[in-house]
């Protein structure tokens, strides 16, 4: 069943929130917690539907979960892992599908993921071709899912990513941990580092030299306590919405702000954006304080090099850049285009829909701002951060929108309009 949401102009967005359990951090801990000996505590799992996915997956592999609400309990251990009754059930999550493929490809029997539509569309040989290099079988289905993996012994492999990937580097880092000898992964740029920051709680080294990490084989994983921050991609649509709309501040506490997560926040400084970020600790991951208030933006050049630091955002930065004076313009982000949807397309699609001038290009797109935009009824295309994005431009528009398909903001952040229905004092 699919459900339209009605969005209508706000006269401003207020307060003070939380956002759910970061949805990365959440998937790394189960699954590291489902490979480690004996038990994992992880405090404020995501409420994502992507995440769910993932506890579903190790639960059909033989791994003990208990969950209750946001507090969830693991009992893992790589080593009794069994071949799933069943296809195993990734959703709509590349996370889900892609870190997995790591460990199952140690694993001495053979497994099938499968996916949504929309999941069935996105690429897996970037994550397959170095596995199989390691030594496991991997079939995709002409590239794609459904992706079926025969583990068995594999050597350690020193790996280049073409293309700045965590869900990849990810995947090598932990069928690393079970090869024989060292797997190193290389990035052209830095993604989002959770994994090499949350192995040591579980007590794995993890070597990091520049864009390179690496792991020893025949490390074996203990159970550990995970407390996870708030998400920082679902707290960039607050954030956003408080720049663009009038007389708004909100206050985002016990958030990520690992500097792998946090480039959009330097870009809506950039961009003349009023955001403070306060550190309350730093370890084992940055987690703080967001304070946003209304501003008058000016466009701005994404820095390419941040692209990865900041890919979930885009959606987020787009509709900042419709209210902004100027040219805004990302550039070297084709890989927006293999996400839960092509972005880029649906971007152009919806701000254009508000009556934004958007150009779409192969690797981006640029955003004419400062033009008012009018209510309209779009489409999510069954993305997320499409809805969540195109909801916040609704809020700035004229009148009333219709956003289509809204109720996949479960897939990352399900009380969404909840949290947006306060935040505007409609709730
Ligand atoms: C993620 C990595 C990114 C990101 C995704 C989550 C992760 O994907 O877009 O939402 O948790 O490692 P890629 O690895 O495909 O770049």
């Amino acid at each position: 069943m699919s459900s339209s949401r009605k969005v209508e102009k706000a006269r401003s967005v207020r307060g003070t929130f939380t956002v759910p359990g970061d949805k990365s951090i959440s998937h790394r801990a189960a699954i590291l917690g489902g490979m480690a000996e004996g038990e994992t505590r992880i405090r404020n799992f995501s409420e994502a539907a992507d995440c769910a996915s993932t506890l579903a997956c190790l639960e059909g592999l033989g791994v003990g979960v208990d969950r209750s609400g946001a507090d969830v309990r693991v009992r893992g251990g790589v080593d009794a892992w069994r071949a799933p009754a069943a296809p195993l059930d990734a959703g709509n999550s590349g996370s889900t599908m892609r870190m997995l493929a790591g460990p199952l490809a140690g694993r001495p029997f053979r497994t099938t993921l499968t996916g949504d539509a929309s999941l069935s569309r996105r690429p897996l040989e970037r994550v397959a071709v170095p596995l199989r290099a390691m030594g496991a079988r991997v079939e995709t289905t002409d590239g794609h899912a459904p992706l079926a993996i025969t583990g068995g012994p594999l050597r350690g492999l020193r790996h280049e990513l073409p293309v700045a990937s965590a869900q990849v580097k990810t995947a090598l880092l932990l069928a690393g941990l079970q090869a024989d000898g060292r797997t190193s992964v290389r990035e052209p740029m830095p993604s989002r580092d959770h994994t090499e920051r949350m192995l040591p709680i579980f007590g794995a080294a993890v070597e990091r030299d520049g864009l390179e990490a690496s792991v020893a084989g025949g490390t074996r994983l203990r159970g550990a306590a995970v407390d996870v921050p708030g998400d920082a991609s679902s707290a960039a649509f607050l954030v956003v919405a408080a720049l663009v709309l009038p007389d708004s501040e909100v206050r985002i506490e016990g958030v990520l702000l690992s500097p792998t997560r946090t480039a959009f926040l330097d870009v809506l400084r950039a961009m003349g954006g009023s955001v403070e970020a306060t550190l309350v600790r730093s370890e084992p991951e940055p987690v703080g304080t967001i304070v946003a208030r209304s501003s008058a933006l000016r466009g701005t050049s994404v820095p390419p090099a941040l692209v990865p630091s900041l890919i979930d955002e885009v959606p987020a930065l787009a509709v900042a850049g419709a209210f902004a004076e100027g040219r805004f313009e990302v550039t070297q982000a084709a890989e927006l285009r293999h996400k839960e949807t092509d972005r880029i397309a649906a971007l152009a699609r919806g701000l254009a829909a508000f009556g934004a001038r958007v150009d779409e290009r192969p690797d981006g797109l640029v955003v004419e701002g400062g033009r008012p935009l009018r209510g309209a009824r779009v489409d999510s295309e069954d993305d997320h951060r499409i809805a969540m994005a195109l909801s916040v431009a609704a809020l700035g528009a004229s009148g009333a929108s219709e956003v289509e398909r809204a109720e996949c903001v479960a897939v990352s952040f399900p009380s969404f309009y909840e949290v947006l229905g306060r935040a505007t004092g409609r709730a």
